[in-house]
Parts: C-alpha cells; structure tokens; sequence
C-alpha cells in the first residue's frame, strides 16, 4: 500500500538497515525500480523532484506510481518530493496525494530554515503526511541549486548541535544531513571518507531519530565503464563506495536516495544498444534493456542497504 515513511524508519532504524528512496521520471525508471523490490519483498521510497514534476507532467508520475502501489499490495510503498524548494511545492505535493514531502531550507540561515520547514510540518502533519528537512551543504549540482565545491564539502558538515536545535523546534520527522557526499557523478577527486562521526554525534544527541543520506550513488564502475566505452564521456566520474553505504546503513541513517546510478544504468544500456546495433529504431529494444539494467541495479542496490526482504 501507499504509505507514510513512518514505520518503514522505526523498522530501519532498530533494524540496522537503510531504505533505498529512488528518483523517477519515466515509466521504465519506476518499472525496473518496482520489479526489483516486487521480487524481493523490499519497502521502497519513490520520489520526485521539482524537475521531476514538470518534466513528465505529475498527473502521468502520479498515475505510473498508483499502478505500482496497486500492483504491490502488501509492499510498503512512500511516494516523496524530493528537494521541495518552497512552502508552495510541498502544499501542493501534501494535496496531490504524496505521504512524504522534503522542505530543502539548507541555504538559507539557520533561522530562517526552521521557519520555513516548521511551516510545512504544521501544513503536513495536518494532512497525515510526514517531513523530511535538509541542514548543512552538500556538495555538486541539484537542479538549478549548486552545492558546495568537491574541495570544501568537508567543511559544510551539519553541526550536531544545530541538528538537535532544529528538530525540537520544527517537529521535522527526518533530517538529511550532510556528511560527506554530493549530489551527481563527479562527487570526488580521491577515494573518499564519509564523516561518520557526524551521524554518530547526532544520533547520541537524538536517540532513535531517522536520518537522511542524500547524493549516495556509488557510479558504480560497470556502468561508466559501458557509457565511456561506446561514445559517452565520463572519465572522471566517481562515486560513495558501497562499503561506505553499507556502514552508514547500518547507523542512524534510514533513507539513501539514489538517482545518478539509475540515470547511468539506462543511459549505458542506451549507449550500447545504440553502438552494438546502429540499425535498431525501436524504442522498446533500447529502453527495454535499461529497465531491466535498473532492475539488476537496484536489486544488488537493496543487498548493500540491507533492505532485502524488509516488507
Ligand atoms: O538531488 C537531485 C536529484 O538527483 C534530482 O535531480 O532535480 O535534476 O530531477 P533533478
Ligand atoms: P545522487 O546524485 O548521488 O544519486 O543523489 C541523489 C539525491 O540525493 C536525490 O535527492
Ligand atoms: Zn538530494
Ligand atoms: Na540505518
């Protein structure tokens, strides 16, 4: 069923495991993502971003995700707004039917970051619907925001104090934090540490309180490989090893979103279609093998969250 991130995180939290949240956009990305989790008996965060929304028109997201969640009846499905950048956004997502809305306040001053997310809480909780906020920076692009540069995303981390400060006076239900990853392909120059102390910190100062890990793809080698073999050009693409993930799962953080690696699943099986077999014009012989690459993906995806079976 269509459902709150509510219980899905006590379960991950005393469980030691973390959920995958997985961007779509398209019906082959929602469709390789739900036959993953359907054959593992896996929970699952479906969520769409601001640029989500516009590109494929919410009416269609919305529709392909209630197919999904009919077709699943006792798999826990949330349906999230990635990045919501206003009150506006989230109260029109608590409207169109999401359980889960994140309010993206992390640029702005302390202050005015717990004044905005406590404006969506109230609008939300009102609605049964739960409240996902974002303090300190991380680094890369997301739409048109961009995030610290690779250099200093060490030095953005969130401030386990301020984290504490922030959720008692919003009511925020999870809080992503930044810890040392970045959002798209190029999040590292060199083989990368992620500041486990942080999360640690933060969960010995609030206990049993779900936190959240975004810009984890891992640019999983396989797919670069592909990508860079047949015309594309991502030499320096690099990603959090999935050791890294792994480690962190099994902490306070219960929700790892995950969109670089689908976007380079479909875009390699895409390429080597393209580049193996030049005559082919059907887009079901190329967008086929990308949904079943995302498949592959995000079931090898849940063993490294720990999440397998967890329905
Ligand atoms: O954090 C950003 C996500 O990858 C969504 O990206 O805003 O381009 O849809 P998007
Ligand atoms: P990646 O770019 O690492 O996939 O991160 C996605 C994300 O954080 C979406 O909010
Ligand atoms: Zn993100
Ligand atoms: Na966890």
């Amino acid at each position: 069923p269509l459902v709150t991130t509510k219980k899905m995180f006590d379960a991950a939290y005393k469980g030691g495991y973390a959920i995958g949240a997985f961007n779509v956009n398209n019906m082959e990305i929602t469709q390789g993502i739900v036959n993953a989790i359907a054959k593992t008996k896996s929970p699952l965060i479906l969520q769409v971003s601001k640029g989500a929304r516009k590109y494929a028109d919410m009416n269609y997201l919305k529709a392909i995700i209630d197919v999904a969640v009919e077709q699943n009846p006792d798999i826990p499905i949330a349906m999230h707004l990635d990045h919501g950048d206003s009150f506006e956004t989230c109260k029109q997502c608590v409207d169109d039917g999401f359980t889960s809305v994140m309010i993206d306040g992390s640029h702005h001053e302390l202050e005015e970051n717990i004044a905005i997310t406590k404006k969506v809480v109230e609008y939300a909780h009102d609605h049964g619907v739960v409240v996902e906020a974002e303090l300190g920076q991380l680094g890369g692009i997301e739409e048109d925001v961009v995030g610290v540069s690779s250099d200093d995303v060490m030095k953005h981390l969130t401030d386990p104090d301020q984290a504490v400060e922030f959720v008692e006076k919003t009511g925020v239900d999870s809080l992503a934090i930044a810890c040392g990853t970045s959002h798209g392909a190029y999040k590292f120059k060199e083989a990368p540490k992620l500041a486990y102390d942080v999360i640690e910190k933060i969960s010995e100062k609030i206990p049993e309180f779900p936190l959240v890990m975004h810009g984890s793809s891992s640019v999983l080698p396989e797919f670069k490989d592909l990508i860079n073999k047949y015309g594309g050009d991502m030499p320096d693409a690099m990603g959090v090893p999935e050791e890294a993930i792994t480690e962190a799962s099994k902490m306070a953080i219960c929700k790892v979103n995950i969109d670089t690696d689908l976007r380079m699943a479909l875009t390699a099986k895409i390429r080597e279609v393209f580049a193996t077999n030049p005559s082919e014009f059907d887009p079901r012989k190329y967008l086929g093998p990308g949904r079943d690459a995302i498949e592959n993906m995000v079931l090898h995806k849940l063993e490294v969250l720990g999440c397998s079976g967890k329905a």
